[in-house]
């Protein structure tokens, strides 16, 4: 078989770039994460282009017992396509690119993503020799939390900044159940905050929570009620204060006229040591004889 030594180097390569098809358990080769109802693609291929549309591959789905059958693609045929078997959670919702598989792209796209399709997904090639190869993905489907209206949901968090420096406050009043208060950076990082207040009244809890932001940009206060599926946020944004700007002007301005006030002073020094030597020479050395005839011929009367 030709391809056998193309396979075998594009895995070299594929070692090389660190997605090395791993064994049939343990840590993923790629972890995504996706909202719910949102399509998902799941990556599988070689590195270099082997064209895969005569091979079989196969894609599975860990289960608590039974492994789920995902997708198969053999030699042109795969489910709904001439293959049976394919488990019921992905019938009609799983497709892959015909056209890719030339270039040795053997991904799949999941479409309407439901939380229980989280889970560790394996692309096995199994007719491969030497070895059968695999792919592992770890798929999270996160649940989408919507605005809804009931007793108790978190109304819009009340966020301001407390000090130039940059210090956020975010208050949430009157909520039940008791709801998370966070606040996250722009890229949905949770950032640590203090709890300054923690109340409950008939009821009702009363959340306050600070952060120190040191970076301009902008922030969100995010309150969720994960019980009743609710989340509410609130951006603020910090700019770089103006009086700082010019701060940094006048302290790079100031170091600049420091710089060259020495550098010109020492030259100054340097030029009058060097003066003051030359003539403190000249008094010491005793005359030349040029200088002697000199003062000879000036010393003789007209
Ligand atoms: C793939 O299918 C074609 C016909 O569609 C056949 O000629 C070929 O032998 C098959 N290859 C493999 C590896 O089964
Ligand atoms: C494989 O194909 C999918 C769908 O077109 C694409 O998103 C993905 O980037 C491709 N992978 C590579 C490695 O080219
Ligand atoms: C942050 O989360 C919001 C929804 O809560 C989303 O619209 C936005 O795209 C996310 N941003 C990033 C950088 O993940």
């Amino acid at each position: 078989m030709e391809l056998l030594p193309l396979l075998i180097l594009s895995f070299c390569f594929l070692n090389l770039s660190g997605m090395t098809f791993a064994a049939e358990s343990g840590p993923p080769d790629t972890n995504i994460t996706v909202q719910e109802d949102d399509d998902v693609i799941l990556p599988c291929s070689f590195v270099s282009s082997v064209n895969i549309e005569s091979m079989k591959f196969d894609w599975k789905k860990k289960g608590t017992l039974l492994q789920k059958e995902v997708f198969l693609y053999d030699n042109g045929s795969y489910y709904n396509n001439g293959l049976h078997g394919q488990d019921e959670q992905f019938k009609g919702r799983v497709s892959h690119f015909s056209k890719e598989l030339k270039n040795g792209n053997a991904s799949i796209r999941i479409n309407k993503t439901r939380l229980e399709d989280s889970g560790q997904y394996t692309c096995i090639f199994p007719d491969l020799q030497p070895e059968r190869k695999i792919f592992r993905i770890e798929l999270v489907v996160e649940p989408v939390l919507k605005i809804r209206n009931f007793p108790g949901a978190a109304p819009e968090p009340y966020v301001t900044i407390l000090k130039e420096k940059g210090l956020l406050q975010c208050k949430v009043p009157g909520a039940s159940p008791k709801p998370t208060v966070e606040w996250w950076d722009s890229d949905n990082k949770t950032l640590p905050t203090k709890t300054v207040q923690d109340e409950e009244e008939q009821g009702r809890f009363h959340v306050t929570v600070q952060t120190t932001v040191t970076e301009p940009g902008c922030y969100h206060c995010v309150a969720t009620q994960m019980e009743k599926w609710h989340r509410i946020s609130s951006e603020i944004c910090v700019h770089h204060e103006p009086w700082k700007i010019v701060a940094v002007v006048a302290v790079v301005v100031a170091v600049v006229l420091a710089v060259v006030l020495v550098v010109v002073g020492i030259l100054v020094w340097c030029y009058f040591k060097n003066k003051k030597r030359q003539k403190d020479n000249k008094e010491q050395e005793p005359p030349s004889a040029q200088e002697q005839k000199l003062n000879a011929d000036q010393s003789e009367p007209v």
